[in-house]
């Protein structure tokens, strides 16, 4: 996700704009710009965080009380000077800033440049605001309608604000899928992705609604659909102070990425998922995908969190598309001087993509086999770049250090891949796969539906919230969300927490078992459900507390189990997306209620660059 500002008014519109882009760094920072109209159109935009803008545009062109500014979270281009918003038109006349993913850039993009448009940018933002020039070039209509006819042939999600020297009093705003609000001051109006900019300036705003635009002027403003149906606008009285906002009105980053959860899942299969034609399309890959069938083993290298996500791909990948996968901790890899076979294909999972361990193992893999993939989140990262080819889990910024939306995403990521290389070697059917994929688009809401159980969450909490040890369980595909749920209350909570195998408890671990030992076993399996019920029967035996993850209705586990937790029923392989939920939100609610610092446990860093 971006974060977008724009002013017009009788003040000093930089300023304001630059302010503006601080409050919404937390939205992106890999590059940031604006443009002023003043008797020109004036863009001044650069690689790097808002700060490097401010440096740069000292001493320039920036008076004038109408400008847009952009502080950007890359999705499509590298975080480099060209890419950073605003982008031009053709002509330099009309300057545009974008948050959101435009699908059909592409096809869009090839025609415009049928037509003579020539490109700066590797970005889906510029060919934008060329599709709106050329619209206008070739009918004579207000830049407000060209703007509309634009949007209409987009597909995705947009959140824009156009700025353009033929109307020198004028922003044109328009959303679908990603937020825009607008500020409605004295003989002045505010946009910004969400309230932070706009709050120290007025209280009323209007919280723009999907595929509504708004012609902005000094004086007045209007709204309208892009289908130009004209719209009563609702203006709120913001109630939320500066930093609530900045967290959604959430008290912890982590707790708001928690419940970003549906949205940035969606993210992270939009433009890849698609029902319509039955079939995974994953651009970043796509040259290689053929040349896949020549793999027979797959290396997943990661740390931590990504580590987990790996072992889930190991079970996606070796159950789907039936090909042996190796998981490795980045730090052992590095170092054990490990086999590895020329067809062999890495695969580096990082949220970061700057993990210094996770580097290594790339590195050294490199020096033996062409095929290194990279998962990322953050564009243009440096195994985003060391990497021969990638896909980005398009989760947004994660500012909390323990990962919660990136997990998913990873998780995202990999279900795409093992469906899609499956389908390709032929090892699931087509009637299976487009089951996989219906359902697999339904993993949005089943997450929105688990977060529902939150104060229930919070319940369990407060009962356990002085407990020393925690045991996590889990078989199959949930042996690894079990050393997740695990990990999370370790590192916020500061509790002591183990994930374990459930059927290796009886070769030594049972004896840990009392009446003061909660244990959490994700019992989601349906394959294997028996064994896990045994398994639960085996720790209750000797008084254990038993939390039970359970799909929704279960009655056998859950009548054994102390506490249950129910969660929607899905495939078996997308279950750990859905699992995972409430163990994050046990770990966040343990955490606040033992007074941790959620956001920045203690001896932790988001990013681990050092060995
Ligand atoms: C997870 O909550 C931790 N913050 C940590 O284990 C993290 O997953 C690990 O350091 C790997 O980071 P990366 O995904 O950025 O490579």
């Amino acid at each position: 996700m971006c974060g977008i500002v724009a002013y017009i008014g009788d003040k000093d519109a930089c300023p304001i704009l630059m302010k503006g882009l601080q409050r919404l760094e937390y939205r992106g920072y890999d590059s940031a710009g604006i443009a002023m109209l003043n008797n020109d159109l004036h863009v001044f935009k650069i690689a790097g965080k808002v700060k490097s803008l401010e440096t740069f545009i000292q001493g320039k062109e920036t008076h004038g009380n109408i400008g847009i500014g952009h502080t950007r979270w890359a999705t499509h281009g590298e975080p480099n000077n060209e890419n950073a918003h605003p982008h031009l038109s053709e002509n330099k006349n009309i300057a545009l800033i974008h948050n959101g993913i435009i699908e059909n850039y592409d096809v869009l993009k090839m025609e415009l440049k049928k037509r003579g448009h020539t490109f700066n940018s590797d970005t889906d933002t510029e060919v934008l605001v060329h599709l709106i020039e050329d619209i206008l070039r070739n009918e004579n209509i207000s830049l407000d309608e060209a703007v509309r006819l634009a949007l209409n042939k987009v597909v995705g999600a947009y959140a824009i604000v156009v700025l353009a020297k033929s109307e020198p009093d004028m922003l044109i705003a328009a959303r679908k899928g990603s937020p825009l609000v607008i500020g409605l001051g004295e003989g002045e109006y505010f946009l910004a992705s969400d309230a932070t900019p706009i709050v120290e300036y007025t209280r009323n705003v209007i919280y723009m609604n999907d595929e509504n635009m708004a012609i902005i002027k000094r004086d007045s403003f209007s709204l309208k659909t892009i289908e130009n149906k004209v719209q009563t606008p609702y203006i709120q009285e913001l109630e939320m102070n500066l930093e609530a906002l900045e967290k959604g009105g959430f008290e912890h980053f982590m707790l708001k990425e928690i419940h970003e959860q549906p949205n940035s899942v969606r993210d992270t299969f939009r433009g890849r998922l698609n029902l319509e034609k039955g079939e995974i399309r994953l651009g970043g890959i796509q040259d290689y995908i053929n040349k896949l069938s020549h793999i027979k083993r797959v290396v997943i290298t990661a740390c931590g969190t990504s580590w987990h996500a790996a072992l889930i791909g190991e079970y996606l990948i070796e159950e789907l598309a039936r090909i042996p996968v190796e998981v490795e901790y980045g730090s052992e890899f590095r170092y054990r001087n490990p086999v590895i076979y020329e067809d062999d294909l890495l695969i580096a999972i990082s949220q970061s993509g700057e993990t210094a361990d996770t580097l290594a193992a790339i590195e050294l893999a490199k020096q033996k086999i062409p095929a290194v993939f990279g998962i990322c989140n953050v564009v243009g990262s440096t195994i985003a770049r060391v990497t021969n080819a990638g896909i980005y889990t398009h989760a947004g910024p994660e500012i909390g250090v323990a990962s919660t939306k990136a997990f998913t995403s990873q998780l995202v990521v990999l279900n795409l891949l093992a469906l899609q290389w499956a389908k390709i070697k032929g090892t699931i059917t087509n009637t299976r796969f487009h089951e996989y994929i219906q359902e697999f688009s339904t993993i949005p809401d089943k997450i929105k539906e688990v977060l529902k159980s939150q104060d229930k969450i919070k319940e369990l909490a407060e009962i356990f919230k002085n407990r020393k040890n925690f045991l996590y369980l889990g078989r199959g595909l949930n042996f690894p969300v079990a050393l997740e749920g695990a990990l999370k209350l370790k590192e916020i909570s500061y509790i002591h927490a183990e994930g374990y195998p459930a059927a290796e408890m009886k070769h030594g671990p049972i004896a840990l078992i009392d009446k003061n030992m909660p244990v959490v076993v994700i019992a989601t399996n349906k394959t294997i459900y028996d064994k896990v019920l045994s398994n639960i029967q085996e720790v209750k035996a000797r008084k254990g507390i038993i939390i039970a993850i359970v799909n929704k209705g279960d009655k056998v586990i859950s009548e054994v189990s102390d506490y249950v937790i129910e969660i929607p029923e899905t495939e078996e392989i997308f279950s750990p997306m859905i699992s995972v939920i409430p163990l994050q939100l046990l770990a966040y609610h343990m955490a606040v209620l033992r007074g941790c610092n959620v956001d920045q446990p203690r001896n932790l860093a988001k990013s681990v660059t050092v060995e």
